[in-house]
């Protein structure tokens, strides 16, 4: 008559927001990571500097730009977490083409 429950808590990752770990469950995107991390903002305008935060999740707004292992202008809420991961935010301008610097030597 009673059975057991199955366990309905998602499973985890650790993501690190700024250097700080976190567990955030696994398939959210790194956007989410850092709401969830209670940051204040995710990125800092280029021009004014003001402070944005993810708004829409669903790739619209660029609110989101954020470094992720290392790879600057990434939109954040359209990249799964994976173990592991470093999500960085990020101030002002970042060089578009500096991921394929390497390349150009
Ligand atoms: S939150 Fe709008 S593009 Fe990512």
């Amino acid at each position: 008559m009673f059975t057991s429950r199955p366990e309905t808590r998602p499973a985890t990752v650790e993501v690190f927001v700024d250097g700080v770990a976190l567990r955030v469950p696994e398939g959210a995107s790194a956007a989410a990571a850092v709401l969830l991390a209670g940051a204040g903002a995710i990125r800092a305008t280029p021009v004014s500097g003001a402070p944005r935060l993810p708004y829409c999740m669903m790739g619209i707004c660029f609110d989101c730009l954020a470094e992720i292992d290392g790879v600057a202008n990434a939109q954040a809420c359209m990249v799964p977490v994976a173990p592991g991961m470093r999500i960085s935010r990020q101030a002002g301008a970042r060089d578009a083409l500096a991921p394929f610097a390497e390349d150009a030597r």
